[in-house]
């Protein structure tokens, strides 16, 4: 179903993020009808380029990130009629008059400005954007990560952005929230009887949560030797979907009912403290190794330089409630592990009493596996009796619902389907004020009880699970971390 039409301005437009996933995501949505021929797609940033260079380098970025078969004869050539460009200072005067001016000649189109810069500039790009006049009720303005690196500047940032948006037209990405799995967590969890009546502290032992990644850091050390593991990944991602995971059921779907939910989960979360963080808390940094059997180099070197940024994370989390009382969740990531993986696990209770004989049966207990990639889908880990005639020997067998096997369709990237979603106004799967501010206070919380015992982070070769420390968190309590079956 087409949006309605729109004036999409990318500032950051030669960076990274729109490279990768913001042209390929619009070039998507386009090629499949739903961008209205009157859009227009306009690029800004400092660098002085024509907007005919932009537009070289957009169709080469698209021919670079969507795979040669999904592109449609003639598809890119009317995409790209429909990008320009301004040079732009965000933060100065230099270029607001052409992008003013561009804008207006079309004053009634939808009008989302997605910031995909430093966020040191969206205060100054919003009053930019502000003292032009270029805000009216369907304005909107796209947030990327990361909202500050504390409490502290991420309030600075909602304030400044605040100042001359309304927090309705305000649409914080965690771009996890637009992944279809993460998506089908509220359809599992909110469409189905079964698993709900099950999502109790009686019933299940303990969540995992792991976000594995085999890439490094990418070209990116700056940034994220300032940022490190925490800040970049678990502050956001991991506990959005420790919010999904463990949130009550919203109103409904409207985006302040979802929001409210997820906000009471960040707010039972427990303070991590400097008595505790050495318990429930493992920093970890990847030395060389092999990745997919391809030597890598450690972080350090990568860096060009020692360092104390932590690579990886694990945690034990506690959520204050009457249903999770008593049930931890564990959450990991990091960088150079040995597959690009994620999931959710949740863990039931093992059964209270065995009637079959000692020898014929490992107790696993049951597990539901979410699978957010790859090969999305979820699997139930079910006991069955081996086939045979062998006697009553039980092994643990997989109920599995693969996604890609059942639905044999393109699953569209997370952005493709957020884009669209500012365009319509539907604030649902962004993030609100008060959910970032809350997830730094916590965050907050657990950076300074490290800052108080500085440690450095435990080594780990690039291409394992990460420092042994972390398997000793979770052992430490009878339990494993998961292993396919
Ligand atoms: C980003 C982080 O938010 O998410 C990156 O800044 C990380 O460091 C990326 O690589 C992971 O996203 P995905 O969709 O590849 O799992």
């Amino acid at each position: 179903i087409p949006v309605a039409s729109f004036d999409c301005v990318v500032f950051g437009a030669t960076g990274d993020l729109t490279t990768r996933k913001l042209l390929p995501a619009l070039f998507y949505r386009f090629q499949d009808g739903q961008i209205p021929g009157t859009s227009r797609i306009i690029g800004a940033s400092r660098t002085d380029i024509a907007a005919e260079t932009f537009r070289e380098r957009a169709r080469d970025a698209i021919k670079r990130f969507v795979p040669p078969q999904d592109i449609r004869e003639g598809a890119l050539d009317a995409f790209i009629d429909h990008l320009d460009y301004v040079m732009i200072d965000g933060a100065g005067e230099e270029g607001w008059a052409e992008l003013t001016a561009k804008l207006n000649e079309r004053p009634d189109q939808v009008r989302p400005y997605y910031l995909a810069t430093s966020p040191d500039l969206y205060g100054p790009i919003c009053r930019n954007l502000a003292s032009h006049g270029l805000i009216g009720e369907k304005s909107r303005v796209v947030l990327e990560k990361p909202i500050g690196k504390d409490l502290k500047s991420a309030r600075a940032i909602n304030d400044a952005v605040g100042e001359v948006f309304p927090e309705t037209q305000i649409y914080r990405i965690d771009h996890y929230l637009g992944k279809e799995t993460v998506q089908n967590l509220l359809a599992l969890r909110f469409a189905n009887t079964i698993f709900e009546r099950l999502w109790t502290a009686d019933v299940i032992d303990h969540v995992q949560i792991t976000v594995a990644e085999t890439v490094g850091v990418e070209g990116r050390a700056g940034y994220y030797d300032r940022s490190g593991a925490l800040r970049d990944m678990l502050q956001n991602h991991l506990l959005q979907l420790l919010c999904l995971t463990a949130m009550e059921s919203p109103l409904n779907l409207d985006a302040n009912a979802v929001r409210d939910e997820k906000l009471k989960v960040l707010r039972a979360l427990k303070p991590i403290t400097p008595n505790d963080v050495q318990q429930v808390t493992v920093r970890g940094q990847y030395g060389a190794g092999a990745v997919a059997g391809k030597p890598v180099e450690s972080y350090a070197t990568e860096l060009e330089g020692p360092s104390r940024t932590e690579t990886f994370v694990a945690m034990k989390v506690e959520v204050q409630s009457w249903r999770w009382a008593g049930v931890p969740f564990y959450l990991r990531t990091g960088k150079r592990m040995p597959q690009k993986l994620s999931e959710i696990v949740v863990q039931f209770r093992a059964s209270p009493f065995s009637i079959f004989p000692e020898e014929s049966f490992g107790r696993e207990p049951n597990r539901l596996v979410i699978r957010l990639q790859p090969q999305e889908g979820m699997k139930l880990e079910v006991m069955t009796k081996d086939p045979g005639p062998g006697g009553m020997r039980l092994r643990p067998t997989n109920l599995d619902i693969s996604f890609e096997e059942t639905f044999k369709q393109r699953y569209p990237d997370a952005y493709e389907r957020l884009l669209m979603d500012v365009v319509r106004g539907n604030a649902t799967l962004f993030m609100r004020r008060d959910e970032v501010e809350a997830a730094w206070a916590w965050a907050d919380g657990v950076l300074k009880a490290w800052s108080d015992r500085p440690e450095a982070p435990r080594p780990y070769p690039a291409g394992t699970w990460g420092p042994t420390s972390a398997i000793a968190l979770i052992e430490r309590d009878g339990r494993t971390w998961h292993e396919e079956l």
